[in-house]
């Protein structure tokens, strides 16, 4: 496999989410394997972006938990419950949730202390059902937007594609 992970970040944000949707799509081309999908998609974002952590959070108990799957960064807490934090928003309402500074949305999560800004998108099987979450922090403050959520939906839109 000779894929790499392009460094993106000085690609405007669209252009910068077009070309790691193809480069996934490349990478995960006859892959049904949802493990193997979490990983490389963990690891192109995390180093593409240079994000702080990057990963997902998988639904064990509907309505009621998460459990951390694959992801890239500093330790990440092990088990969070619906409603409980930004992960537990965005899992309790199926929505994505854009948080611009941490310290000002009641009941995060300190995972890194170095974490300041956040956004975490809904994964969805071919169901329709909530496999889960994708969650990613910054160090920096107000890291992510409307362009980011557009990008970020489309490449978690691969587990809501049905495969053989
Ligand atoms: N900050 C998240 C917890 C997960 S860690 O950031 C990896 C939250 O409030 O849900």
């Amino acid at each position: 496999m000779a894929e790499t992970i392009p460094d993106l970040r000085a690609v405007p944000k669209a252009r910068a989410y077009a070309e790691l949707k193809e480069h996934s799509d490349a990478i995960l081309d006859g892959i049904s394997d949802e493990v193997t999908a979490m990983a490389t998609l963990s690891a192109l974002v995390h180093h593409a972006f240079g994000h702080l952590w990057t990963g997902f959070y998988r639904t064990v108990i509907p309505g009621q938990l998460l459990r951390v799957g694959p992801y890239q960064g500093s330790l990440g807490c092990l088990e969070i419950a619906f409603g409980q934090g930004v992960c537990g928003k965005a899992a309790a309402e199926i929505t994505t949730v854009i948080v611009p500074d941490v310290d000002k949305f009641p009941g995060h999560i300190a995972c890194d202390a170095r974490s300041r800004s956040e956004i975490v998108v809904p994964v969805l099987s071919p169901k329709g059902d909530l496999m889960g979450v994708f969650d990613i922090d910054s160090d920096r403050l107000d890291a992510f937007g409307a362009e980011d959520q557009r990008g970020l939906e489309q490449l978690v839109s691969w587990f809501a594609t049905a495969k053989k």
